[in-house]
């Protein structure tokens, strides 16, 4: 399986696949990693792509006259990669129409927070500011909604009283980068159904 990987930031989630694969070997895993693309330039996540020796592509909104041109600009560049699934990991923009119609089902996000609660752009932080005891991550299937699409699966991490955003960032990413390793795994080597708000991994 082909698996194109956008980010946006640091990486880490990249990297994790990136590593898993180098250890476990393409074949064993049931994926490569074929391409990283990016909304901006001169991120750690680029750089460690680019480590790796794969193509790496830049789609900048400002780039574009609409935000429906980026849209559809960001699904060639990634679709010139003929990816099987597509993984969001940190990407922070919202993809439109145009992209969902060419990887709907096939376009995987991580999000660091317990969907449905504390959807969006700062979900670390609102749980935290919540008061909420447990919070985690959720690697689920990007509808066109923001953070609202089918779950394929989440992991638990506690608050504690003397976490600050970061410090409970870091450690629901020690999590996440886990679980999306386990679960762009069973995806590509299984294969899998949508069935409503439901995902069946063979
Ligand atoms: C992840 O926690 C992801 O869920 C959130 O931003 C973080 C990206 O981390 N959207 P990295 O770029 O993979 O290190």
């Amino acid at each position: 399986r082909r698996l194109v990987v956008l980010v946006s930031g640091s990486g880490t989630n990249l990297q994790a696949l990136l590593d898993e694969i180098a250890a476990t070997g393409t074949e064993a895993y049931g994926a490569e990693i074929v391409a990283v693309g990016a909304d901006r330039e001169g991120i750690e996540g680029l750089a460690r792509a680019e480590r790796a020796g794969l193509p790496t592509f830049v789609c900048k909104v400002k780039d574009h006259p609409t935000r429906e041109e980026w849209d559809a600009a960001l699904a060639e560049a990634v679709a010139a990669h003929e990816p099987d699934l597509v993984v969001s990991a940190g990407f922070m923009k919202i993809v439109g129409k145009r992209f969902l119609a060419r990887f709907g089902g096939r376009f995987v996000n991580t999000h660091p927070a317990l969907l449905p609660s504390f959807p969006g752009a700062h979900g670390v932080r609102d749980a935290l500011a919540y008061g909420a005891k447990v919070t985690g991550c959720t690697v689920h299937f990007v509808d066109d909604g923001v953070d609202t699409g089918p779950i394929i699966a989440q992991g638990v991490v506690e608050v504690r009283d003397e976490d600050d955003e970061s410090a409970l960032h870091e450690r629901i990413k020690e999590v996440e980068r886990r679980l999306l390793v386990e679960v762009v795994g069973r995806l590509a080597r299984n294969g899998y159904r949508i069935e409503g708000r439901k995902v069946v991994i063979q």
